[in-house]
């Protein structure tokens, strides 16, 4: 029985309920997968695209997808590709939380040039928009809502043969998506968030060179980085992780704890964007082979709805999924561990632990609560029922470690309004 032709992958009940009996870590233990591109880490980014480009087109024609705020990195890249024999388009309408309609224009400029490499230069809404440019462009036929990772007969991954049309190379130009290493993209239909999931979606090759991303502006540099924070938060608070997962989750949240006051109060810190870089890039393999958290589900509604950014909404909904998973899982004393953060019973390690989050984002200055937006009770409640039904259909949800009904997405949201604390 094929999908509800109405509506997305996600939406299908035998897929929700694979993923809650796939998610048990009994039988995550047995059998998994870990899904990475090849890195280049470091400075001279541009001699290493040269070098290795050739190795994944044989036609050595190259479309450069991008948006309009990179296009002197975009330039760059051209000229580096160029030097190494390669015909080079750019195309750079990609319009951020890219519609389906963007996409398909990008579609029509790959096919005019007949690309077999494609290079995603930009933050994670254009390496987002070049892997659905990337399906619709090698599977014309394929229908963009049924990209899923798993189908839900006969459990196998649906083999898409992406590569079989053309290969792909990320360069992200800012730090926290993690697009570059994960399976996943996020892009906008009729108004809503939606995700495509696929194994083959995991670059072949992502470029790490700060060059990229100095001069990020301040407060860009701070939500993306928030963006990262959450990726690694959840992906060790939930029963996804794995031996991998974790230690990479782990050291992404010391990363950024450490590094990223120093990135926003001074774009031109190399030092400190390399290792951001690095943060963002090993907090999207943890989520990205395990799992991100509820923060993720709402952050997509909610900023969708109040035209929040979104590593701004799930930084500041972090501390509140933080308390509410730990109400179903003890995972946070291994990460209050890990961070040095004690208490003299279980409650007050996670409050410890839940402080020095807030302390931490406020320090960049950031909100942490739905107030500080400038949003009130009365427009939240005016859009309530829409916000909840958006949360409630978010693809995160199939990964929570806890079982979210409307009543406690309702609780949290109103928690997260103005800093309560969670204990229900
Ligand atoms: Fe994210």
């Amino acid at each position: 029985m094929a999908a509800d032709r109405q509506g997305w992958w996600t939406d299908d009940p035998r897929i929700r309920m694979l993923f809650s009996v796939a998610g048990a870590t009994g039988l995550r233990g047995l059998s998994s997968y870990f899904f990475a591109p090849k890195l280049l880490l470091g400075a001279n980014g541009l001699d290493a695209l040269q070098n290795v480009a050739p190795t994944l087109s044989r036609k050595k024609t190259a479309l450069i997808i991008t948006d309009k705020s990179v296009v002197n990195l975009a330039e760059k890249v051209k000229q580096a590709m160029q030097k190494a024999g390669f015909k080079v388009d750019v195309w750079n309408e990609v319009i951020p939380e890219p519609p389906l309609e963007n996409i398909m224009a990008g579609v029509e400029v790959a096919n005019k040039l007949d690309a077999d490499l494609l290079v995603a230069v930009g933050g994670g809404s254009v390496m987002d928009a070049t892997k659905a440019i990337w399906l619709k462009y090698a599977r014309p036929d394929m229908d963009i809502r049924d990209c899923k990772p798993v189908d839900a007969e006969t459990l196998d991954v649906m083999p898409l043969g992406l590569r079989f049309k053309a290969n792909f190379i990320a360069i992200p130009t800012t730090s926290g998506t993690g697009s570059e290493t994960t399976a996943t993209a996020v892009i906008t239909d009729k108004g809503k968030k939606k995700v495509l999931n696929h194994p083959e979606f995991v670059a072949d090759l992502a470029i790490l060179d700060p060059a990229f991303t100095v001069g990020l502006p301040p407060k860009l540099t701070a939500y993306t980085g928030l963006d990262a924070l959450a990726h690694a938060t959840g992906a060790v608070l939930t029963h996804w992780a794995n031996e991998y997962t974790l230690p990479l989750g782990y050291q992404a949240i010391k990363l950024v704890f450490k590094y990223l006051p120093r990135a926003v109060a001074n774009c031109a810190d190399y030092e400190a964007r390399y290792k951001m870089a690095i943060a963002s890039n090993m907090a999207g393999m943890a989520f990205g082979n395990g799992a991100p958290s509820i923060e993720h589900a709402m952050g997509h509604a909610f900023g969708k709805m109040f035209n929040v950014h979104h590593g701004c909404a799930v930084g500041l909904f972090t501390p509140y999924m933080m308390q509410c998973v730990s109400k179903h899982s003890e995972m946070f004393l291994d990460l209050a561990e890990n961070l040095g953060v004690g208490g003299k019973s279980k409650r007050e390690i996670l409050d410890n632990l839940v402080q020095k989050y807030v302390t931490f984002i406020k320090s960049i200055d950031c909100p942490v609560t739905i107030q500080e937006l400038g949003i009130s009770r009365e427009q939240l409640d005016g859009v309530f029922e829409e916000l909840l039904d958006d949360t409630l259909a978010d693809a995160v949800n199939l990964l929570s470690i806890r079982p979210m009904t409307r009543e406690v997405y309702r609780k949290l949201y109103l928690c997260a309004l103005t800093g309560e604390k969670v204990d229900f």
